[in-house]
């Protein structure tokens, strides 16, 4: 792979329309990293308007031997949006039309740049609705949920954005355009060569179309908050919830620590008392609802809840839930430096995989927050540690991989949703396997033979024995 070159950006401005590409020392330096914060190198930037600059950019990066990095908004906490070496960096923002919302098929057709937000507000003002919900959706795009098969808050009923694409039109390295699926709810011919895509982090082609599934909106809902005494409550709370029959569309937790940094980030004083939260979200017709939120309320209570509050205006629950949004970047304001890991255990796992990770985190001087999607057991296990002292680099480092053997030994994964970019790397082959990853790698040569498409990204660079 070769670095951007003012000779080579200079032939692909005269390819496209005039002010597509910069290479500015300010533009370079605005992109070289992402939400992962971890330095890179950015040699040039386009942003693209259409499909047809997309096949331009790849046509030019193939004779040219650049290599591209493919961006949405920058959400991605794992570096896989971030250039390390020079390369030039492919921003889709500005392709953020939706083109269709169908009812009758119950699709939508979108442009990658549309902000998942925007989508979920646009099918829901037609009567429908678009479950998958990161907690970043006001600003991630589309194309990076799907690059990253982004999961979030709704994931525990409706499954995560996998389960939502039907069709894509993807550009292949060289500029060659491979269209997948379509309208068609049911399609099973050949290799599911869009799931392949879906989570594989710019690594294998270009999205420019998404064609997504779309479900009727629900009738009504409900927030429901319940308080418990100790860090372990909120655990037994989700598990008194589903126990009831209940499954709610967002079953969430915070530990105290987690509270504490919501709290003072809101500019309030924390709840004294409050060892862990349960936020819910139940959906459905009215009387569902309501008799969901009855049986929810016995559940937790019997689970020694403390306290369990319906929230009373949509007002409260639009703040309850920007509240919880929030919590990443509340967090990222308040320590010196975050490792946010992002594990997943099977649901029955999750109180021994936290007690185990917190004993882990006790033996260094490294403090450990938990917050995150207790339902589906996939939880945001954050490590805060100050950089500038080298032990806590060194014990930082052992406790990552402590905490991704508990995990794996507990029939969990190393990565629920943020994906692999260049963070978890290290980790691949011992949560997949060699034999797993050998053939990712193959498929990887397919597509990109000459390691164009976010380089150093996903696979180990050298090949697996
Ligand atoms: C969240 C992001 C970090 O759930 O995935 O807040
Ligand atoms: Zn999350």
């Amino acid at each position: 792979m070769r670095a951007c070159s003012t000779p080579a950006l200079d032939r692909l401005r005269s390819a496209l329309p005039a002010d597509r590409v910069a290479d500015d020392p300010s533009t370079r330096l605005a992109y070289a990293t992402e939400a992962s914060r971890e330095p890179g190198l950015c040699g040039g930037v386009v942003r693209v308007r259409s499909e047809a600059e997309v096949r331009a950019v790849l046509g030019w990066a193939k004779t040219e031997q650049v290599g591209v990095v493919t961006r949405g908004s920058g959400t991605s906490p794992t570096g896989s949006a971030r250039p390390l070496a020079g390369e030039l960096v492919l921003d889709m923002a500005a392709m953020n039309r939706i083109v269709a919302i169908d009812p009758r098929d119950f699709a939508a057709v979108v442009e990658p740049g549309v902000p998942c937000g925007t989508l979920q507000a646009a099918v829901e003002a037609a009567g429908l609705f678009y479950p998958p919900d990161p907690a970043s959706s006001r600003f991630s795009t589309l194309g990076g949920n799907v690059a990253t098969s982004a999961g979030g808050l709704r994931a525990f009923k409706y499954g995560t954005t996998r389960d939502y694409v039907l069709g894509m039109r993807v550009v292949l390295m060289g500029g060659e355009l491979l269209s997948l699926g379509g309208r068609s709810l049911k399609d099973v011919v050949g290799y599911d060569l869009m799931r392949l895509m879906v989570g594989s982090e710019g690594t294998l082609g270009v999205i420019t179309e998404l064609t997504l599934r779309l479900i009727p909106a629900p009738r009504a809902r409900l927030t429901i908050v319940a308080s418990f005494a100790d860090d372990e409550g909120a655990f037994r709370g989700a598990d008194a919830v589903t126990a009831k029959g209940v499954f709610p569309r967002a079953l969430e937790s915070m530990d105290r620590t987690t509270l504490e940094i919501v709290a003072t980030a809101a500019g309030r004083a924390p709840e004294p008392g409050v060892g862990s939260r349960l936020l819910i979200e139940l959906d459905g017709g009215e009387a569902e609802v309501a008799t969901e939120a009855r049986h929810c309320e016995e559940g937790l209570r019997a689970a020694g809840a403390s306290e369990v509050l319906l929230a009373k205006t949509p007002e409260e629950q639009t703040r309850l839930w920007s509240e919880r949004r929030a919590i990443s970047s509340s967090v990222s304001k308040m320590a010196v430096a975050k490792s946010s890991e992002d594990i997943g255990v099977p649901r029955s796992a999750l109180p021994e995989a936290v007690r185990r990770i917190r004993a882990a985190a006790a033996r260094t001087p490294i403090r450990v927050l938990a917050y995150g999607h207790a339902g589906d057991a996939n939880l945001h296990c954050n490590f805060l540690y100050d950089p500038r002292r080298p032990e806590e680099k060194r014990h930082l480092s052992e406790l990552k991989r402590e905490v991704f053997e508990i995990v794996l030994g507990l029939g969990g994964t190393i990565s629920g949703e943020h994906g692999i970019g260049t963070k978890k790397i290290p980790y691949v082959t011992r949560a997949l396997g060699p034999l797993a990853v050998r053939i990712s790698q193959g498929v990887k040569r397919l597509f990109d033979p000459d390691e164009l498409l976010n380089p150093g990204k996903l696979w180990p660079a050298e090949e697996v024995a």
